[in-house]
């Protein structure tokens, strides 16, 4: 008598339970029970817990030195800051997944590179299960590429999709998305965290197989996550998270893995009527909607992955109507500013006690680097009195407990981007040293210089 055809395993501590609950019965982790396939009738598949199958090895280990090396292919989507982010290209035999939240332009972006890809002789098939192919052809007639060529499935088995790309012998196979493809092999409904699991799994052994590059779509939930929990991330060799306000046109594309390129690099897009565009100079894009003359705006530099790009970091201190005053940071965490704020008070003798505090980042940017310390507490001076930051001027530098101001990395780069944008002075710590020319640096060592100088 065979057994079941499905265990179901906690993603979070692995307890095996007979049946699909919601709490796992071992953690008391809620939605982490995945359904996972086991051995059918003893035979056949072996039940290991990635899917394979038990093969003896028939490849004797080597020595690293006597492995052959091969500089990497990669294929250029003819999108340069999606290349860029990439770290060069599309890695031949990779598996790359795109996070995102609906309405974004995760299907615009991959149809856009797939035509492109095709234009310079790759084929590629784009499986949906998001659209028909009818409506996929809708799309893609706004764009200013040609997608004509590109091989479309509307097609939500996994195995199709394989079979299919077997067939046309694709170069790169785009799923549009991981939440919509389901595995023979699993009883659950699409979208399960173990569908997921099983489906990037063996879309991972697909690519590494065959040599296939896949682009996967990931959705993202409303906690952040790419749903089918954080597996997908670890199983995938570069995960891109794309992202920005929905009603702004700025579209920012953030690495935040790759085997194959550095992190946490960006790439800036516009959505237009035909596509979206790559923005090459960032900074000056981030920066062009800067009003000039207005108190509680100052502009930093930050390093995004390799590449520094300037923006601009806007506060408000207005008068509180009742009860406790409001603190609120969009682009940067809330409880940075409020260090912020209390070192201000303690060292600088300012206080923001009865004021609400807005404070905000341009174009959906994240102040991730305490680098950008000293933008954000001359913006909050600079709003406080009511007197602009001088126009050339930078703020560059990481401001600690006790009121000093300390130096940031890749200064240079960082100065050499501002001096390029037309910024005159770097307000950073005298600690730094650069020697842009063009740009000269006015050296603080504590939160009180800071002050002093705004207010002359
Ligand atoms: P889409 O690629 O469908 O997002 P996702 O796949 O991430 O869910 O993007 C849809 C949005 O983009 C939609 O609101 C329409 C807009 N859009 C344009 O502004 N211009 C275009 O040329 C296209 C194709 C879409
Ligand atoms: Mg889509």
């Amino acid at each position: 008598m065979p057994r079941s055809r499905s265990a179901y395993r906690c993603t979070e501590c692995g307890h095996e339970h007979a049946k699909w609950v919601g709490r796992c019965e071992g953690c008391g982790a809620w939605n982490a029970v995945a359904e996972e396939p086991t051995a059918v009738g003893g035979g056949g598949k072996a039940g290991r817990r990635d899917g394979g199958s038990l093969r003896p090895t028939a490849v004797p280990p080597s020595r690293l030195r006597d492995v052959s090396t091969h500089p990497l292919e990669r294929y250029h989507t003819g999108l340069p800051e999606f290349d860029f982010v990439l770290g060069g290209g599309i890695v031949p035999g990779s598996m790359i997944l795109i996070g995102g939240e609906p309405g974004i332009g995760k299907s615009t972006l991959l149809l856009q590179a797939a035509a492109r890809l095709e234009t310079a002789g790759r084929t590629v098939l784009y499986a949906s299960g998001e659209e028909s192919p009818d409506q996929l052809r809708l799309r893609a007639d706004r764009l200013i590429e040609d997608a004509g060529a590109v091989h479309v499935l509307g097609e939500t088995r996994l195995e199709a999709i394989l079979g299919a790309a077997g067939a046309v012998s694709a170069d790169v196979v785009v799923i549009d998305s991981i939440q919509t493809v389901y595995t023979e092999n699993l009883e659950s409904a699409p979208g399960n965290v173990g569908q997921v699991r099983e489906c990037s799994g063996q879309l991972m052994r697909f690519a590494k197989d065959s040599g296939t590059a896949v682009v996967v779509v990931g959705h993202v939930t409303k906690g952040g996550g790419i749903a089918g929990p954080k597996t997908l991330e670890h199983i995938v060799d570069t995960v891109l998270y794309f992202e920005g306000e929905v009603t702004l046109d700025y579209r920012l594309l953030r690495t935040t893995k790759n085997r194959f390129g550095s992190v946490d690099e960006l790439g800036v897009f516009s959505m237009t009527e035909s596509g979206l565009v790559a923005v090459p100079n960032p900074s000056a894009v981030f920066l062009a909607a800067r009003a000039a003359g207005i108190s509680g705006s100052a502009v930093t530099a930050l390093m995004e992955g390799t590449r520094p790009v300037l923006v601009e970091v806007q506060a408000l201190a207005a008068k509180s109507g009742y009860g406790t005053p409001q603190r609120v940071a969009t682009g940067l965490d809330p409880k940075r500013l409020a260090v912020l704020l209390a070192v201000l008070e303690r060292r600088a003798e300012t206080s923001f006690a009865d004021l609400d505090v807005f404070v905000q980042v341009t174009a959906g940017v994240r102040l991730t680097e305490a680098g950008a310390d000293l933008a954000v507490a001359a913006a909050l001076l600079s709003s406080l009195h009511n007197r602009p930051a001088p126009a050339d001027v930078i703020f560059l530098g990481e401001i600690g407990l006790g009121g000093e101001i300390r130096p940031t990395g890749a200064i240079e780069r960082r100065i050499a981007e501002a001096a390029r944008l037309g910024f005159r002075r770097v307000f950073g710590s005298s600690r730094s040293a650069s020697q842009v020319p063009g740009i000269s640096l006015v050296g603080l060592d504590h939160v009180e210089q800071l002050v002093r100088a705004l207010a002359a």
